[in-house]
């Protein structure tokens, strides 16, 4: 088909309406319009540069927008500097908006040296209305807005933005679809995401993110094992399984399946050696998947089981579904089948009415379970969920004391279990090479946590034996063993 000379709207008029049909339609369309450009600009190639904030759903994401970026023709660079800059933003606390708002207004400044630049908002903050209402009326420069439910759509949203002088917005309230087989392009060859399902159906008070992610969908295992085999062949061998809550996978499918039967069926592919997973909410994490993990030998020993709070009350007022009594039961019982396991998670301060017992209860959880690690935040009022209505929010100063006293503990303890494997050799998948000393390879532990140690960067990508010769706190330094 010719492209070059064909409007946006016979390019509607032709493109099927199947996908993924439809968008690689309209990646060839892109392209004929981008060599336009090129010619019109004077340019051999024209750049992109993608920023991502937020969460791994995001990085994956991120990827795929790469993928499309590159059909169409785009080349990368680290530079925001670019012909296409994309934002994939993230809502999840206030502070990740502040930023995107800071950087949009620099990009403006690019734009006005560089006019046929094309600005691109995506991702979650996209989601909201207020924001999308903000961005229409005061920054108007930009050309492309989008959500999160329609990611794939990016060239079909690009080819009517090149042939058409108006910011295009298209935000979709939820869907239903899951378009496959799309272009991506990794960030690491040797190791990828691989979305199990998308969106949350448990509406946790405090959090925006089933509100801007939709409901939960599950991909079928079908689809799920055939793409981590074809990563795989890839070259691909360590994957991690996106979902916001994966113990509740399956539930959705027509023909219902457990996460752990899932995790069994992944954990058979040939040629893959570590096998991640992300996140699991304490509420749903069962007995069967416990005897999964323990009884596989490439799903790695590490879970990320978000605490949020130690004190019942506040457990129940941010709806988690579970008692402080019942995640140390959960504890134990993954401790008593796997020893070795890592444990990390999240924990917020200052949720709506928390005191100082309730603080002090989430400490002594803290104490108990010693965490591997442990990410900790300052709540932060989302518009809309139940808890930016709830009384007593907290004093800023009270919030700041307790974050300080939390991270202080959690810092410590940290630091005692990193060093539990010191002087032992352990499997350590190479990551990169370490840019802050010379001739350092960086690297990681199946449960996670980084190791550095001389090494050629022929190893990249592979998996070594490394003895840990010294615990820093949170990392090792090592020596690379035969
Ligand atoms: N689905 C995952 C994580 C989602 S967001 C889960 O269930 O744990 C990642 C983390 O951000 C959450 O675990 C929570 O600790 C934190 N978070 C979410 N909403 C927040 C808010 N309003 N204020 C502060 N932290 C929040
Ligand atoms: Fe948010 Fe809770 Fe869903 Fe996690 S499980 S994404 S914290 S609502
Ligand atoms: Fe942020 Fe969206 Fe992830 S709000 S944490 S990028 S799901």
């Amino acid at each position: 088909m010719d492209y070059t000379n064909m409007t946006y709207d016979e390019a509607c008029h032709y493109a099927p309406m199947e996908e993924p049909a439809r968008q690689y339609f309209f990646m060839e369309y892109c392209k004929a319009l981008l060599d336009k450009l090129k010619k019109a600009v004077g340019k051999d190639t024209l750049t992109f540069h993608i920023a991502t904030f937020g969460c791994q759903m995001n990085s994956r994401d991120s990827e795929k927008l790469q993928g499309i970026l590159e059909s169409i023709g785009y080349v990368e660079t680290d530079s925001e500097e670019a012909d296409f800059v994309l934002y994939n933003t993230c809502t999840v606390r206030e502070n990740a908006n502040q930023r995107v708002y800071g950087r949009l207004g620099q990009l403006n400044n690019l734009k006005r040296k560089n006019p046929h630049m094309m600005i691109s908002l995506c991702g979650c903050m996209m989601q909201e209305e207020e924001v999308v209402a903000k961005i229409r009326k005061s920054y108007r420069f930009v050309d492309i807005i989008f959500g999160t439910h329609n990611i794939f759509k990016l060239a079909e949203l690009m080819a009517e933005r090149l042939e058409r002088d108006k910011m295009v917005v298209d935000i979709w309230e939820g869907t239903d679809t899951i378009v496959e087989d799309l272009p991506t392009d990794r960030k690491y060859p040797f190791k990828s995401g691989v979305n199990i399902m998308f969106g949350c159906n448990n509406f946790c008070s405090y959090c925006i993110v089933p509100y801007v992610r939709g409901r939960e969908r599950s991909r079928s295992p079908k689809d799920i094992v055939a793409e981590i085999k074809k990563l795989a062949d890839d070259g691909v061998v360590e994957i991690m399984l996106l979902g916001q809550n994966v113990n509740s996978y399956g539930k959705n499918l027509e023909e219902p399946v457990s996460f752990a039967q899932l995790l069994t069926q992944v954990d058979q592919i040939e040629g893959l050696e570590r096998v991640r997973f992300m996140t699991s909410h304490p509420k749903d994490l069962s007995d069967e998947l416990i005897e999964a993990m323990k009884h596989s030998s490439k799903v790695c020993r590490h879970i990320h089981l978000p605490l949020q709070s130690g004190s019942s009350n506040v457990l129940k007022a941010m709806n988690r579904s579970y008692t402080k009594e019942q995640y140390l039961e959960l504890v134990d019982k993954i401790r008593a089948a796997m020893p070795d396991i890592s444990l990390t998670t999240d924990i917020i301060v200052g949720f709506p009415g928390e005191t100082e017992e309730d603080f002090l209860e989430t400490l002594e959880v803290v104490k108990k379970v010693r965490f591997d690690s442990a990410f900790t935040f300052i709540y932060s009022k989302r518009t809309g969920t139940p808890a930016a209505k709830m009384e007593c929010q907290i004093s800023d100063e009270a919030v700041k004391n307790r974050f300080d006293r939390l991270l202080t503990e959690v810092q410590k303890i940290s630091s005692e279990m990193c060093g539990r494997d010191e002087h032992t050799v352990q499997k350590v998948l190479v990551e990169e090479i370490n840019d802050h000393a010379e001739g350092l390879l960086t690297g990681r532990l199946g449960n996670n946590t980084t190791v550095h140690f001389k090494g050629d960067s022929s190893l990249i990508g592979k998996i070594v034996n490394v003895y840990l010769d010294e615990s820093k706190g949170f990392y090792y330094m090592g020596t690379l063993r035969p």
